[in-house]
């Protein structure tokens, strides 16, 4: 029954949530003292850890100084200093920033961007964005009709626009029925037949995460697709949009997820680990090119939402990136990442654990009935949901979710901790975890 006490709309409108009072570095606690393992980083965002005073200092200080004025009319130094400092952080691939308050807002931007760019560079004609199958780019009616999650989009689909989607980069489950030996990237060639399909003149952008996020729980391409799919999109005039809401700011082990697979991109949306955890923020980043062409043209993109540019957003943005170098994070990230990989290989051993993915601190887990055939668990067992309680119960807090085969059934987990994760924390969450499976496994019936 709903708690008649609450008046917030949760997401499970029948369910107690423990309330949280208190956190910091990877734990939170609630109002009873408990304590939860925070092994997913809130929605894989907290990258810095809970509780960390300076960029509390930050926000602080600059609220004192201005808390907002509007970007219309004004700017300020810190919101220059924050997106010079993005673009720094891109290793000079990007050259201007603009900063919204989260990461639906990224992709929203970052498509009027793509389009904007194409009508200023004398092609009107090209509007379409093509994005893939199994993608989350955000929960706005824009974001969601490039989005690919088929649970998310269900039932809103009859309001979304009609953009079209390409087969996932999903090797675990390869539509294409290739193995590493056979494969010829014809996930990354789908690309150009959809482009074809759809006419060339009209295609904008092709929008994907370097590293899915929850809809895939870390999935990635091979290591060269992101190549091909440069190749493709330069021979049409087709904008690269890289969706880094989740892969930005160290999350793979490398500042951005493009530079994993040694691609540039044309635009970057970004999000979650951008504002550390501390501060709603967001981001469309473009290269000069983007960028020149527009500001030559038209010189105007009138775009946006009243809360872009916020000065508050851009003080935690500044702090987080100076916080994530002065601590080498990223590198720790990527260190650790692979103590995670490392740990995780030992859950291989129970009987649903399918496959084990993911670059950094942000690794997945799909669960399947028969190893063997990939079979997936019966949806009805809500096998996820199962998990993400039964770890509740036990002290740790885990993303988890469904539907990657093809939106029907699927079961899976993502861990990605704070950057800051010990070596014995990490085993400490991931002998939970285990204990955590065997329990749900036995109730399954294994
Ligand atoms: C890859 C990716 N893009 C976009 C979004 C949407 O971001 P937000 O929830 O901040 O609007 C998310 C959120 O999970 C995401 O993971």
């Amino acid at each position: 029954m709903p708690d008649s006490k609450t008046h917030v709309l949760n997401v499970f409108m029948n369910r107690q949530y423990p309330s949280i009072v208190r956190a910091e570095g990877i734990y939170l606690y609630d109002e009873d003292g408990k304590r939860y393992i925070d092994s997913a980083g809130g929605p894989i965002l907290c990258n810095l850890g809970h509780g960390v005073g300076e960029i509390v200092d930050a926000l602080v200080e600059q609220m004192r100084e201005v808390a907002f004025v509007y970007r219309l009319d004004f700017t300020t130094p810190g919101l220059e200093e924050a997106c010079t400092k993005v673009c720094e952080a891109t290793g000079g691939v990007m050259d201007k920033v603009f900063m919204v308050s989260g990461g639906s807002e990224a992709t929203e931007i970052a498509i009027k961007l793509a389009r904007k760019y194409h009508i200023d560079n004398g092609n009107p004609s090209k509007y379409k964005v093509i994005s893939r199958w199994l993608s989350y780019h955000g929960m706005t009616m824009g974001a969601l009709s490039w989005s690919g999650m088929t649970a998310r989009r269900a039932e809103y689909d009859p309001m979304l626009r009609d953009f079209s989607h390409i087969a996932p980069a999903y090797c675990y489950r390869c539509w294409f029925k290739r193995t590493p030996d056979s494969c010829d990237l014809e996930c990354a060639q789908a690309l150009e037949n959809e482009i074809l399909c759809q006419g060339p003149e009209t295609v904008a952008a092709f929008i994907a995460e370097p590293v899915s996020g929850m809809s895939l729980c870390g999935a990635h391409p091979r290591m060269d697709y992101f190549r091909r799919v440069r190749e493709i999109c330069d021979r049409y005039d087709v904008l690269i949009i890289l969706d880094e809401v989740m892969t930005g700011f160290g999350r793979t082990g490398k500042w951005f997820g493009f530079q994993q697979f040694d691609v540039i991109p044309d635009i970057l949306a970004l999000g979650k680990g951008m504002g550390g955890g501390y501060f709603p923020v967001g981001a469309a980043a473009v290269s000069a090119r983007v960028a020149d062409t527009i500001a030559r043209k038209s010189g105007l993109f009138a775009a946006g939402f009243t809360w872009a540019g916020n000065p508050m957003a851009a003080a935690v943005v500044s702090r987080t990136i100076d916080y994530l170098k002065e601590h080498h994070l990223v590198e720790r990230c990527a260190e650790k990442g692979d103590y995670l990989a490392k740990r995780l290989e030992d859950l291989k051993s129970h009987p649903t654990v399918g496959d084990i993915r993911g670059m950094g601190l942000m690794r997945g887990i799909e669960f399947v009935k028969d190893k063997r055939t990939k079979e997936p668990l019966e949806p009805g067992l809500m096998f996820w949901i199962q998990l993400s309680q039964e770890a509740l119960s036990r002290g740790l807090f885990i993303e988890a979710s469904g539907g990657c085969d093809r939106g029907r059934a699927g079961d899976m987990v993502m861990f990605g901790p704070p950057f800051i994760v010990t070596e014995e924390q990490i085993d400490e969450m991931v002998g939970i975890f285990d204990e955590v499976l065997t329990a749900v496994e036995k109730r399954a019936g294994f």
